[in-house]
């Protein structure tokens, strides 16, 4: 069985051996290959891999399975960055920024289209499989949909949002372990626990994002983009709920503005209404969901070392 940074680096060889992309044209390819070798945490990947060794040796379908969910995902970040008009992913220059919107565009639709390819190769429950990630992919984009849809809505509740960033994320996590756990052979018993514990990690796993944009410095994006977009935040929305009149007021006279001391101005309220320690505790929460899922899963508990190990990392990273 393989640790999380052993599973990323073999990711990483068989990327570059198999990276997918032909020389032409080079306008719609080069931007795709700039932006797979950028960096990445490839947890998707890793969740599929990991999920996979849980019951056996690791499987050249579930390899497959690996690179599609990465492929997929990496399609999903160049759209969400038009989209959320970031200039910044992975400490370097966004596809749409570097390239212009049609290759942001395209590089986009065809490295959906290149996951897809990697999926064709799966040689056992194939069509169960695909039936999963065309579910979840759907799933993505409604969920992306929502997200932009609050934009500019204000009475979005707590639950509206953690609809919205199960489907824009947290899906994604958890069929990338039911792939891996079905390709390896396991009772959809045991898949259908590994979703569960993909669900309740994803969710967390969101909140820490939405956590990182406004408060890290490190995460390699641009820092409060989400701020500056009136993103509907689990902050934003603890803040308006938990705020005294005259901060609901300010954090609304806030959302009307669009200059540079927006940020700061709304992170100041974000701390002083305790909408940061409502975040980290809604962590907490949604961990301890998805530990309990994974407990639940009938497999050895040391096999479940590695997945534990990762879940842990992802809720308290700092990047
Ligand atoms: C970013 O995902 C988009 C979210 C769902 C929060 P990751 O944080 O996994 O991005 P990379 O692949 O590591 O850059
Ligand atoms: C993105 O959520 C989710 C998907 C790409 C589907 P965010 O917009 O919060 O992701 P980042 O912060 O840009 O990585
Ligand atoms: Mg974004
Ligand atoms: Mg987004
Ligand atoms: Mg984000």
């Amino acid at each position: 069985m393989h640790s999380f940074n052993e599973l990323v680096t073999l990711f990483e060889d068989k990327l570059n051996n198999i990276m997918p992309f032909p020389e032409r044209p080079n306008t719609l390819y080069e931007p795709c290959r700039y932006f797979m070798t950028i960096g990445g945490k490839r947890v998707r990947p890793v969740l599929a891999l990991m999920a996979n060794e849980l019951f056996g040796e690791l499987t050249e379908d579930a390899w497959r399975a690996a690179m599609g969910v990465e492929l997929f995902h990496n399609f999903t970040l160049i759209h969400d960055d038009i989209m959320d008009k970031a200039p910044l992913r992975r400490g370097k220059t966004t596809v749409h920024e570097r390239n212009g919107l049609t290759a942001g565009i395209l590089c986009g639709d065809v490295m959906a289209i290149y996951a897809y390819d990697q999926l064709a190769h799966i040689k056992t429950s194939l069509p169960q499989v695909l039936h999963l990630f065309n579910k979840t992919s759907i799933e993505v984009c409604e969920g992306q949909q929502l997200d932009m849809d609050f934009e500019t809505r204000n009475d979005v509740s707590i639950e509206e949002y953690i609809e919205m960033i199960t489907l824009k994320t947290s899906v994604l996590l958890a069929c990338s372990l039911k792939m891996g756990a079905l390709l390896g052979g396991a009772t959809d018993g045991n898949a259908n626990k590994l979703y569960e514990f993909g669900k309740n990690l994803g969710i967390a796993f969101q909140l820490r994002d939405d956590y990182l944009d406004a408060f890290s410095t490190i995460t390699g994006k641009q820092q409060g983009g989400d701020i500056k977009s009136n993103k509907k935040t689990y902050l934003l929305l603890k803040a308006q709920e938990n705020a005294n009149e005259l901060q609901y007021q300010a954090i609304n006279a806030l959302l009307q503005r669009d200059d540079e001391s927006k940020v700061p101005a709304m992170l100041s309220l974000f701390n002083n209404t305790g909408a940061d320690e409502a975040c980290k505790e809604a962590i907490a929460h949604y961990s301890q969901l998805a530990f309990e899922c994974l407990e639940d899963a009938a497999v050895q508990s040391v096999r479940k070392k590695h997945l534990h190990d990762l879940a842990s990392y992802l809720l308290t990273r700092e990047a």
